[in-house]
């Protein structure tokens, strides 16, 4: 498909599809998918060809509406309960980001309120949720980039964990918008990218955003954290996240939970980036979350040219991790730097 679609999400009006950037092939090739079918949105979420907490809630939004104007409309009663099951369906694709279920629920409130009205006007609604979703995800990373911005000095060294930038949202993402901001302020900085075993997101993704973006920008192993921080390179870490719990403890791709070790041991900020969406006030605390298991073959051969361990062998392969809120110095949303956890439950 040809290149005119800018945002990692899009909804294309005209043929009613949900548009991705299909980020397994980055950073060797920058293809879109038009997607319409209940299956291959559920598959693009599984397969990680849109990823990231906020990128998956606007898909989801965006890729039920689009599935919904496809349901045949005999009767509205049976329309209404199809779009339910595939709501549904998109909302357990992955467990661990909140966003996809939260953006699920959204969409099929207004179609609760909105069906009696008729399938048309129905449709219409769900059209202009999906649409809003989108929109707030632009204007909340923007502000999460303005409040993030304030915490960056000119001449600062920053780390970063998996892809929370423009590939993981609609257009600015979570926790590289301070760094997007803090450079357009005229701020001279040193980013530093963990390349994100297993699946590279570091080294594939956020290398990739970042240097497109004009920014200095150094990949590393994600065993080398410590060597840098430890020479005083660091100044900051910026990640993003998945869910945060009502105690502030946040999840986020797997390894984060190290990086925040070692930013407390070498006394290095360690924020989280987040929409409001992020946080689960039904979810009490991080070891709640449920996180995500990926196949084996993801640590075994899935980038290598030859399999790089003996077949068969036993994998541990979870996504994500939690971080407890001790570690945490700030959490910044489109509200603000909240230093305070007690106070999480005001924000939402
Ligand atoms: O498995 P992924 O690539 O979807 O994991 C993404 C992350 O962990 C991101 O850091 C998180 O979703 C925040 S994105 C703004």
């Amino acid at each position: 498909m040809e290149k005119i679609f800018h945002d990692t999400v899009a909804l294309d009006e005209e043929r009613r599809q949900l548009v991705i950037i299909d980020q397994t092939l980055l950073p060797n090739e920058e293809k879109h998918l038009a997607l319409d079918r209940e299956e291959e949105i559920i598959e693009a979420i599984q397969k990680l060809r849109v990823r990231g907490a906020p990128a998956i809630g606007v898909a989801a939004a965006i890729g039920l509406y689009v599935c919904a104007y496809r349901v045949p409309e005999r009767d509205a009663v049976q329309w209404c309960m199809r779009i339910h099951e595939i709501g549904d369906r998109i909302a357990h694709a992955r467990p661990t980001a909140v966003n996809l279920s939260w953006a699920v629920e959204r969409m099929l409130r207004v179609l609760d309120h909105s069906a009696d009205s008729g399938i048309a006007q129905a449709l219409s609604a769900l059209h202009d949720e999906a649409c809003r979703i989108r929109d707030e995800d632009i204007d909340t990373c923007a502000r999460i980039g303005e409040n993030g911005a304030a915490l960056i000095r000119d001449g600062a060294g920053l780390l970063t964990h998996c892809n929370a930038g423009r590939l993981a949202a609609v257009r600015y993402g979570t926790a590289l918008a301070p760094i997007y901001r803090a450079a357009e302020q005229g701020k001279r900085l040193k980013v530093y990218a963990d390349e994100t075993r297993p699946l590279l997101q570091g080294a594939r993704l956020t290398a990739y955003e970042l240097s497109d973006a004009g920014i200095d920008t150094t990949l590393l192993c994600d065993n080398m954290a410590a060597s840098l921080m430890a020479q005083g390179k660091i100044d900051a870490v910026f990640v993003g996240c998945d869910r945060v719990a009502a105690n502030g403890d946040a999840a986020n791709k797997i390894g984060t939970l190290g990086v925040a070790i070692l930013a407390k041991h070498f006394g290095v900020p360690f924020y989280v980036c987040a929409p409001t969406s992020t946080i689960d006030l039904s979810c009490p605390r991080g070891e709640k979350i449920v996180i995500e298991e990926r196949a084996p073959s993801e640590v075994t051969y899935l980038w290598y040219s030859q399999p790089m361990a003996p077949d068969g062998i036993h994998v541990y392969n979870p996504a994500f991790d939690v971080t407890p809120h001790e570690l945490i110095t700030a959490i910044v949303t489109e509200k603000g730097v909240w230093r305070d956890y007690s106070r999480i439950p005001q924000l939402v």
